[in-house]
């Protein structure tokens, strides 16, 4: 079930330049999935509209975020410490596995793979799989790399860089052909050009894939059609070729959106 509630901060560390992550004490961790996302709300009233952040991993009663600052609310949240409150709606969206779930068999093949703030829910969705995992992680940077350990310990781990300072250079589509990466089924999440890549793998080798989209958010519940994408069929909400990132996603099948 969706909860609105201050939440409260747990810890919050710095992981590489501009990135943080943070647990966060909170009742939607009962219901979260990997996948969705929590709506958090700055606390200056000038910023009204809350920020989705992707679940990156889920305790007992607790959620971890790994957020990057690229605005006032990040920055915001990159300042607040232990014992600090942070309101939150969530959890939020369908998740990586509600479609797949049944089809994933010990022996099943999935790769993972995650760009930059793309990677975080990830982390959670390698846990929850039980199959055999390639973990594709494309960085800006080596020094820019964040969350390397605990994807490593879930799976053959790969990594590109832009400036070919860590692991192959260039993205995560030259990384699984340089390693020759087989799957059964694609996981990911990270900027449009690389789902772009994703889908035409999926296309070009038969893979069905999912892919957490990320668009600009406003009200975040489905409400102001503020986050819709382009999709291949009329959607039944709005009767047009769209779909709501934050009410029908931010998961979907690549063969249903238009990237
Ligand atoms: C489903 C989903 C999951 C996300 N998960 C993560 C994550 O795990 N870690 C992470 O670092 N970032 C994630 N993002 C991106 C994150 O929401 C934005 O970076 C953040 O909202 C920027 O807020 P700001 O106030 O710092 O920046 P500003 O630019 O000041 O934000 C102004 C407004 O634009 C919206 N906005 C700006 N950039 C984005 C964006 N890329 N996506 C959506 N809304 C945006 C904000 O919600 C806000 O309303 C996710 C986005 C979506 C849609
Ligand atoms: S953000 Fe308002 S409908 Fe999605």
């Amino acid at each position: 079930m969706k909860v609105k509630e201050a939440a409260t901060i747990i810890s919050q560390e710095c992981l590489c330049e501009g990135v943080y992550s943070m647990w966060l004490a909170t009742a939607a961790a009962r219901d979260a999935q990997a996948g969705q996302f929590v709506s958090v709300y700055p606390n200056r009233d000038s910023r009204l509209l809350p920020r989705p952040i992707s679940i990156c991993e889920i305790g007992k009663d607790s959620i971890r975020l790994v957020y990057r600052t690229v605005g006032e609310g990040t920055r915001e949240f990159s300042r607040m410490n232990a014992g600090d409150e942070l309101e939150i709606l969530g959890p939020n969206g369908n998740g990586l596995l509600p479609a797949v779930r049944e089809e994933i068999r010990p022996g099943t093949k999935a790769l993972l793979i995650g760009g930059g703030i793309g990677i975080p829910p990830m982390l959670e969705l390698a846990r929850e799989l039980n199959c055999d995992k390639s973990i594709v992680c494309g960085y800006r940077t080596g020094k820019e790399m964040f969350l390397t350990e605990e994807l490593e310990a879930e799976g053959e781990f790969y990594i590109s860089t832009d400036d070919g300072s860590a692991g192959v250079r260039g993205t995560v589509m030259d990384a699984i052909e340089a390693a020759g990466i087989r799957a059964d089924v694609i996981f990911a999440c990270g900027p449009r050009p690389m789902l772009r890549g994703v889908k035409e793998l999926s296309l070009a080798q038969s893979i069905p894939a999912y892919v957490s989209m990320e668009e600009r958010m406003a009200c975040g519940v489905g409400a102001c059609l503020g986050c819709v994408c382009s999709s291949e069929d009329i959607d039944d909400h709005s009767k047009v070729k769209n779909k709501r990132v934050c009410a029908d996603g931010p998961v979907f099948a690549v063969s249903e959106v238009v990237l």
